[in-house]
């Protein structure tokens, strides 16, 4: 992973937010390789799944043909959306405080390991990455028990890794930054959601939230896109844009970060065909992200057990990637696909629904200590008439909600070779090279004249001013040869295309693959032909 982040900054993928003052933590710029890289990727998700979409055919798998629809909603929204949403009061992940180093961590994310001498056992916490816990867990707990090094065999540290939900107590535990035993108080809840508030007076009725998914902003437009366009049940709004989340332990590079973006589609359907529609979407978005080149053996499938689901849903599932910064046999999301049933349009509608109604009857509105709506809907009605029936009902949901920084951060790491190639003597050398596929590569070709003269360049810059028009290219004279392909090879380019003395004499040029690094001789009039051909 050290590799990889580095490769990330050096190369312009990823910078540290405000990085001059320090950096802020959770807070990702994507570089000018970065921007280009996660361009395609959301650019691929949208043709892919809303732009492209045939609604005139039904898709391998698919219960009928559906239309699909896009959307971009406003970031802070009316405030009343989150209490209906059920974010304002369920939207919290649990806390601890440290009595002694006065800092703040999330309970279920600081590891830890059981560590024994003679009759006394502590539990020696840490927010060290995987690679270095176990090192870290004893050079803690051998400053603990003050032994030293000719000593260390008194020391038992267990096998197993733990998080400390996973524990009776904290009574026991050496918190991360703290010398002393027991400093952790009781876990608390903490709402993820960023306030802000609205207009000049700011008062507490101003304040408002940056919306901490994009969904909200779908289901409240569900009206609207009825109304204004001619689609029918079943059919799909998808929408890309910032959310906010105020992780409390935002880390692993950007997969837990504050600000981020997702990739969101709401899918209405009938009631009763909403299991068929939940499988389908399940399988098809586990699908998009091997044929963009995940690697099956590296991506899983995880269907959340009956008892981890609410209700009113038939199925959770997430898409997960064993991201390398993870223990060997972990997986971290991706993507989750949930069947929501008619939760949040009922909720917009009625005011906020109790998730915990009892079991086999339709969910009630959560009432307050006067017996009103606790939080009250929009009183609309967001119910569908299908014209072919003459039935009425609130359709269910069906929401595959993908994450873009995520998305590219499996795909950098999916990316990441290191292979043997040769130098410009013939050598073989070990080369970096990031494997993208040529969907998402951010630079499509590098063309380089051999030298810099001869009428190399002229040729070069005028294959570089044709192909600019149709896509990312990069020029490149500076240099050897085989060091301007490394430097392409880094950047995850699929193709170089060298202009050299034969070109003079009879118009071709060599393109060069990336990956095979085989060279073929291609005419310059039939370059681009060749290039959109082979990028698919
Ligand atoms: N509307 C449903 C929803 O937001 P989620 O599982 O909370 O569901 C969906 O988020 C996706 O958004 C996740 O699978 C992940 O890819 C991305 N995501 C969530 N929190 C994130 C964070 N703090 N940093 C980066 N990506 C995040």
């Amino acid at each position: 992973m050290d590799k990889i982040v580095s490769l990330c900054k050096r190369r312009g993928f990823l910078f540290q937010s405000s990085e001059i003052y320090g950096g802020v933590q959770g807070f990702w710029d994507y570089g000018p390789l970065g921007v280009e890289l996660k361009r395609n990727l959301k650019e691929a998700w949208w043709q892919d799944m809303i732009r492209g979409h045939n609604d005139l055919l039904t898709p391998p798998g698919a219960p009928a043909s559906f239309e699909m629809v896009g959307l971009d909603c406003t970031i802070i929204m009316h405030p009343q959306v989150w209490k209906c949403s059920g974010h304002y009061d369920l939207f919290h992940d649990h806390m601890v405080d440290c009595r002694e180093s006065k800092k703040r961590y999330r309970f279920d994310q600081v590891r830890g390991r059981w560590c024994e001498r003679g009759d006394q056992k502590i539990f020696v916490s840490t927010l060290a990455e995987v690679e270095q816990e176990f090192d870290e867990v004893r050079r803690r707990a051998m400053k603990f028990f003050k032994l030293r090094a000719k000593n260390a065999d008194e020391l038992t540290i267990a096998d197993e890794s733990l998080t400390l939900d996973k524990l009776d107590d904290t009574d026991s535990v050496l918190a991360p930054d703290a010398k002393t035993l027991g400093t952790l108080t009781e876990p608390r809840e903490f709402n993820l959601m960023f306030k802000t508030t609205l207009g000049a007076l700011g008062g507490e009725d101003d304040t408002t939230f940056l919306r901490p998914e994009t969904a909200q902003g779908i289901f409240v437009n569900f009206k609207n896109v009825l109304d204004s366009s001619r689609v029918k049940v079943p059919f799909g709004i998808g929408q890309i844009g910032k959310s906010f989340r105020n992780e409390i332990t935002p880390r692993n590079f950007t997969f837990r970060s504050r600000e981020f973006e997702q990739m969101e589609i709401e899918f209405f359907c009938p009631p009763d065909q909403s299991q068929a529609w939940y499988r389908y979407w399940r399988d098809r978005r586990m699908a998009w992200y091997t044929e963009l080149g995940l690697s099956s053996d590296s991506l899983i499938m995880r269907e959340h057990e009956p008892a981890e689901l609410a209700h009113y849903s038939v199925g959770t599932a997430d898409i997960e990637y064993a991201f390398p910064f993870l223990p060997p046999g972990e997986y971290g999301e991706l993507e989750g696909i949930a069947h929501r049933g008619d939760f949040d349009l009922r909720s917009h509608m009625e005011g906020k629904l109790n998730p915990n109604s009892p079991e086999g009857q339709p969910m009630q509105v959560e009432l307050n200590e006067h017996g009103k709506p606790k939080y009250r809907g929009s009183g609309k009605d967001l119910s569908y008439r299908d014209e072919a029936t003459n039935e009425k009902f609130i359709p269910h949901v069906v929401e595959p909600s993908a994450g873009a920084d995520r998305g590219v951060l499996a795909f950098l790491c999916e990316a990441y070779t290191e292979d043997e190639a040769p130098d410009d003597k013939g050598q073989m050398q070990t080369r970096t090279v990031m494997k993208l596929h040529p969907r998402l590569a951010p630079i499509k070709a590098a063309i380089f004249p051999l030298v810099k003269k001869d009428g190399m360049p002229e040729v070069a810059q005028e294959i570089y001013g044709e192909l600019k028009q149709h896509m990312n290219v990069f020029y490149d004279d500076k240099g050897a040869v085989g060091r301007r392909y490394r430097r392409q090879d880094e950047a995850g380019t699929p193709f170089c295309i060298t202009v050299d003395g034969e070109s003079l004499r009879d118009k071709t040029v060599t393109l060069r693959d990336r990956d095979s690094l085989e060279q073929t001789r291609v005419k310059i009039d039939e370059l681009s032909f060749a290039l959109i051909e082979r990028l698919g």
